[in-house]
C-alpha cells in the first residue's frame, strides 16, 4: 500500500484521483479549502507552510507521492497565487516527506493552456518566484482587460518549473520523478458554467479542439496521475503529458521539436 497526498481533493480532478487511488488500495490524504482530510488555503503563505506539519501529523510514516491538483481559473491575481505559488509550495514543502519512500513520485496538474497565449512578463515573474510582483502584474492585466492571460501564464510557468526542477539533485538526484499533466477540457465544476450552454461548448471546442473523444471525465486525468506517481514510472522526468483529446497536435501540428544546433 502506497501513501499519497492529493491537493484539490474536494472536487473535480483531485476528487476523482483520491477516489481512484483509494479504490486501488492506497492511502490518500486529501488537502483542500474544505470537505477533505486537511484544510489548507494554498493561496496564502500560512496555508502553505502549515501544510507540511499537517501532512506529517496525518501520515507519520511519510508519504510515497505528491499529487498537486488544486487550482482556480479566475481572471484575477488569485489564480497566480494558487496555480503557481501554491503548487510550487506543495511540491517543495512536501518533498522532504518523500525521503523514506522506496518509490517516491511527484506530479502537478498543468493544462493544455500552458500552450496558449500568455503574458511573458507574468511568466517571468512567476518563475523568478516573486509573488508580490506577480500579483501586481496580474492585477495590471485585469485592469487592461487581459485577465484571461493569467491562467495560461500560470500553467506555462508551472510546466517550465517542472522541466527545470526535475533534473536537479533535489528531484532526479533524490530518485523522484517529477512531471506534469496537461489536460484538455475536463468536465468538472471549473468548466461547468461554460459547458452549460451551446455557445460556451462551441467556444471551448474552438479554443481546445479535442478530436479524440471530446471533453473528458475527471477519472481520465486521475488515471494518468496515478500512473505518473506509481511505481512503474521510473524514468520520466520534467514532462508535461498532454491528455487533451489531441488538442496539442490539432493546434501546434507536427513540428514542435526544434533543433539542438
Ligand atoms: P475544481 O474547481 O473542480 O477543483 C479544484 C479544487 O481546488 C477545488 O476543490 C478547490 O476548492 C481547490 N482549491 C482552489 N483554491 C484552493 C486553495 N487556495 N487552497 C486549496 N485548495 C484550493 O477544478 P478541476 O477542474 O478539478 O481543476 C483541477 C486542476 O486541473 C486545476 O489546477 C485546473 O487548473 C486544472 N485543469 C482543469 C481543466 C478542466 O477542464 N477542468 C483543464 C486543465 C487543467
Amino acid at each position: 500500500m502506497r501513501s499519497y497526498v492529493v491537493t484539490g481533493a474536494a472536487s473535480g480532478i483531485g476528487k476523482a484521483t483520491k477516489e481512484l487511488l483509494e479504490q486501488r488500495g492506497n492511502r490518500v490524504v486529501g488537502v483542500d479549502l474544505h470537505d477533505t482530510d486537511i484544510e489548507a488555503d494554498l493561496s496564502t503563505v500560512e496555508g502553505r507552510t502549515g501544510l507540511a506539519d499537517a501532512v506529517r501529523a496525518a501520515a507519520p510514516d511519510g508519504i510515497d507521492a505528491i499529487v498537486a491538483v488544486a487550482g482556480v481559473a479566475q481572471f484575477t491575481a488569485l489564480t497566480a497565487r494558487v496555480n503557481y505559488f501554491g503548487a510550487v509550495a506543495t511540491l517543495e514543502n512536501l518533498r522532504p516527506l518523500l525521503a523514506g519512500s522506496d518509490a517516491p513520485r511527484a506530479v502537478v496538474v498543468s493544462s493544455f493552456s500552458s500552450l496558449q497565449d500568455n503574458d511573458p512578463e507574468l511568466v517571468g515573474l512567476l518563475l523568478a518566484g516573486d509573488e508580490a510582483a506577480s500579483v501586481t502584474r496580474a492585477e495590471a492585466l485585469v485592469e487592461q482587460q487581459l485577465g484571461h492571460l493569467i491562467y495560461a501564464s500560470t500553467k506555462r510557468a508551472i510546466s517550465e518549473w517542472v522541466r527545470t526542477q526535475s533534473i536537479t539533485p533535489e528531484w532526479a538526484g533524490a530518485g523522484i520523478p517529477l512531471n506534469a499533466v496537461g489536460p484538455g477540457v475536463i468536465l468538472t465544476p471549473m468548466t461547468a458554467p461554460l459547458m452549460q450552454t451551446q455557445e460556451g461548448r462551441d467556444q471551448l471546442a474552438q479554443i481546445v479542439p479535442m478530436p479524440l473523444g471530446g471533453p473528458a471525465e475527471p477519472v481520465v486525468i486521475a488515471r494518468i496521475l496515478a500512473w505518473l506517481t506509481g511505481e512503474e514510472n521510473t524514468h520520466m522526468a520534467g514532462q508535461t503529458v498532454y491528455v487533451d483529446g489531441g488538442a496539442d497536435v490539432a493546434i501546434r501540428g507536427a513540428h514542435v521539436f526544434g533543433t539542438t544546433a
